[in-house]
């Protein structure tokens, strides 16, 4: 079992450090995309806080958890959204504002009837986190007890953060969204890779589409150096493999779904959160479900991400 070390009774560092981006989701709900050339009305649109990175470590700030955000912002309005959001978040925001650069956004699109989402992101400031930025932050990696990333920074400070994290035995995460294939060698600095469907078959090269496949996807990923491997199967739950016998963890239902975009940020937030809380990892990826069923149950992804309250009130507990 992969855990956490021991938080130090007399720091004061962040617990967990999360390297990612923010960007502004700009979030278009309407029945279909439009076909090149054609214009189509949509339902409703809304822009918020969004970023995989930021949208983690707001996750985990609500459940409770300390955590620093290591990224890069440009000056401008969306600079502005995120900042303040961080600050009535109580998140660390280690982060560089770039006057030369423009903060990132989203273009969503949010099927009305499905809830589902497709995305396009263009990480701008963040899109430009380089392993100096990392360095400049090394004792507060150092000293946390869980480092987490993604993908929409450049692979490459994704790699060194993992290997810096993990070379001070700080136990690291992965969020390999979007994916593009990896080496050996960074999935081997990974105690946790926490892909979904689509993520674990690029990974791969092989299709996941029912839990057989995604059981096998695991094994490959963990065969390739991985400590644990938990593959998001949206409302098929989760399935976790640990080198033990892997265990399919169903979805809560938490009432209607409204937008599922964001619900894979809620699960690792939410996941570091309890592995830090203590929780055994299994136990740590049923309350991870419980918290992503519970954020497509509202529109929007940084906003919509459950309190320590709403947990408690859906029982999952704190
Ligand atoms: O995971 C959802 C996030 O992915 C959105 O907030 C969007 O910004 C993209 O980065």
């Amino acid at each position: 079992m992969i855990g956490v070390r021991e938080a130090s009774a007399v720091s004061n560092s962040p617990d967990l450090i999360i390297v990612g981006v923010f960007v502004a989701d700009a979030s278009y709900r309407a029945e279909r995309l439009p076909r090149i050339g054609e214009t189509l009305a949509g339902e409703s649109f809304a822009l918020g806080p969004g970023g995989k990175g930021s949208n983690q470590a707001v996750a985990a700030a609500r459940l409770g958890s300390k955590v620093a955000f290591i990224s890069r912002t440009g000056t401008d309005a969306f600079a502005d959204m995120a900042w303040s959001m961080w600050q009535r978040e109580g998140i660390e925001p280690l982060v560089f504002k770039d006057a030369g650069s423009a903060t990132g956004s989203a273009f969503i699109f949010v099927d009305a009837a499905s809830a589902n989402n497709a995305i396009i992101v263009v990480p701008g400031a963040a899109g430009e986190i380089e392993a100096a930025d990392l360095d400049r932050h090394r004792a507060s990696i150092e000293s946390s007890r869980l480092f987490m990333t993604q993908l929409e920074v450049p692979c490459a400070v994704a790699a060194h953060g993992l290997r810096m994290a993990r070379n001070a035995g700080v136990t690291t995460i992965l969020n390999p969204a979007p994916a593009i294939t990896l080496t050996d060698d960074m999935l081997a600095d990974c105690d946790y890779l926490i892909p979904n469907e689509t993520e674990a078959s690029i990974l791969t090269g092989c299709a996941v589409a029912s839990l057989a496949d995604a059981e096998r996807a695991a094994g490959l990923l963990r065969g390739r150096g991985c400590g644990c491997v938990i593959i998001t199967l949206g409302a098929g739950g989760a399935l976790f493999d640990d080198g033990k016998e892997p265990t399919h963890i169903p979805a809560t239902h938490c009432g209607e779904v409204i937008d599922t975009t964001g619900a894979g940020d809620a699960f690792c937030g939410a996941f570091a959160h309890a592995l830090l809380g203590g929780r055994a990892p299994v136990d740590a990826a049923r309350f991870a479900c419980r918290a992503a069923s519970l954020s497509v149950t509202r529109a929007g992804t940084a906003k919509a991400m459950p309190s320590r309250a709403d947990m408690e009130a859906a029982d999952g507990g704190p």
